[in-house]
C-alpha cells in the first residue's frame, strides 16, 4: 500500500537524521545552528519537517524551538532532547533522543529508553493504551523516577501529527485497543522532579487551527503563508520571520491569530519541580500479532 510505503520511508528518514544528529549536539553548539542543520538534513532528503526540531534542555520538556537568531549555546551540563518529524506525502514521523553531555544522567535516559522498548513488546491488536501506560510507569519507577503524567504518545494519521488517540505515560483505565494499521508515536518522559509539566509564557510554535476573518492584513498574509507551506503541521515564529522579517509586526499578528483561534500555540512545557527530563520516541506501526518501529 502506498501510503504505508510513504510512512515507511518518514519513518526510515527520521531515524537516519536523529542518529545524525548526535554528532551535532556539543557543548559550546547553538541551538539555532542544531534545529536548522536538522531541518536542512530533512529538506535534503526530499521530505519535510512535520513540525520545527525541538530542543528541550534539562527541566525543560518539550516544544522549545530556537527563536529567529537565537543565541543560545548549549552548556557542559545540558541534558538535551531533541525531538524531531518528517512528512513525506502526508505521512509523518515523530522520533526523540535524549543526550547527557554532563554525564551525570545515564540512569534517567536509561529509564526513559527502557520504558519505550517495554512499551514497545506490550503494543499489540487487542491491548488497551492504559495498559502500554502502565509499563511505561512501572519502567521508570523501578529506576526511581517518576513518569511525566500529563504528557503522552500520540496516534498519528496522515496530515494529523495528534489523532485523537493518546498513549498515557501512566496506567490508566483508558480502554482503547490498538488496531491493526494504526500508527503511534510513543514517548515515555522519565524525571527526576514532580511529575507534571507546566506551560511556560514562551511560545514558538504555532498551527493553523480553524479559519475565520481576521483584522489585520499582516496576519492574512501569514495565514496564507502558514497554509501553503505547513498545511495543518506545526511550525515555528522562527519560519515565518524568514518571510516576514519584522518582529513586531509578526508578533502583533500571531497573537491576533491566537486571540481569534485561527491559531493555535504550543507553550513550551516545563517540568514543574524544575526537575530534570528524559525522552525516548519511535513511531510505530500496530501490526497483526504486534507493532513495526517505523523509526527505528
Ligand atoms: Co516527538
Amino acid at each position: 500500500m502506498e501510503e504505508l510505503d510513504n510512512f515507511r520511508q518518514a519513518g526510515k528518514i527520521a531515524s537516519k537524521i536523529r542518529n545524525e544528529s548526535k554528532g551535532l549536539v556539543m557543548v559550546g553548539a547553538s541551538f539555532l545552528d542544531i534545529a536548522e542543520t536538522i531541518e536542512q538534513m530533512i529538506h535534503d532528503e526530499g521530505a519535510r519537517p512535520a513540525f520545527p526540531v525541538n530542543i528541550s534542555v534539562n527541566e525543560i520538556a518539550a516544544h522549545y524551538t530556537p527563536e529567529f537568531e537565537a543565541e543560545g549555546t548549549l552548556g557542559e551540563k545540558d541534558l538535551v532532547k531533541i525531538d524531531l518529524g518528517v512528512e513525506v506525502n502526508g505521512a509523518l514521523s515523530d522520533t526523540a533522543h535524549t543526550i547527557d553531555l554532563s554525564g551525570d544522567y545515564e540512569k534517567l535516559v536509561t529509564a526513559s529508553q527502557e520504558a519505550l522498548e517495554n512499551a514497545i513488546k506490550t503494543i499489540k491488536p487487542g491491548v488497551a493504551v492504559g495498559e502500554v501506560g502502565g509499563v511505561v510507569e512501572d519502567t521508570i519507577r523501578k529506576y526511581g523516577y517518576k513518569p511525566i503524567s500529563n504528557l503522552s504518545g500520540h496516534m498519528i494519521k496522515s496530515n494529523e501529527l495528534h489523532a485523537g488517540i493518546d498513549i498515557p505515560n501512566i496506567r490508566t483505565r483508558d480502554p482503547y485497543q490498538f488496531k491493526e494499521g494504526e500508527i503511534f508515536a510513543v514517548e515515555p518522559f522519565a524525571t527526576n522532579g514532580a511529575g507534571h509539566v507546566e506551560d511556560l509564557e514562551q511560545v514558538e510554535i504555532f498551527s493553523l487551527y480553524a479559519p475565520s476573518t481576521v483584522r489585520m492584513r499582516q496576519s492574512r498574509k501569514i495565514v496564507e503563508f502558514a497554509l501553503k507551506n505547513f498545511g495543518m503541521l506545526p511550525f515555528a515564529e522562527r519560519w515565518i520571520r524568514k518571510e516576514f522579517p519584522s518582529k513586531l509586526l509578526v508578533s502583533a499578528a500571531l497573537k491576533e491569530l491566537l486571540q481569534s483561534q485561527m491559531v493555535r500555540g504550543y507553550p513550551v512545557l516545563r517540568e514543574s519541580g524544575k526537575g530534570m527530563v528524559a525522552q525516548t520516541e519511535h513511531t510505530i506501526l500496530v501490526t497483526n500479532d504486534g507493532c513495526e518501529v517505523l523509526t527505528k
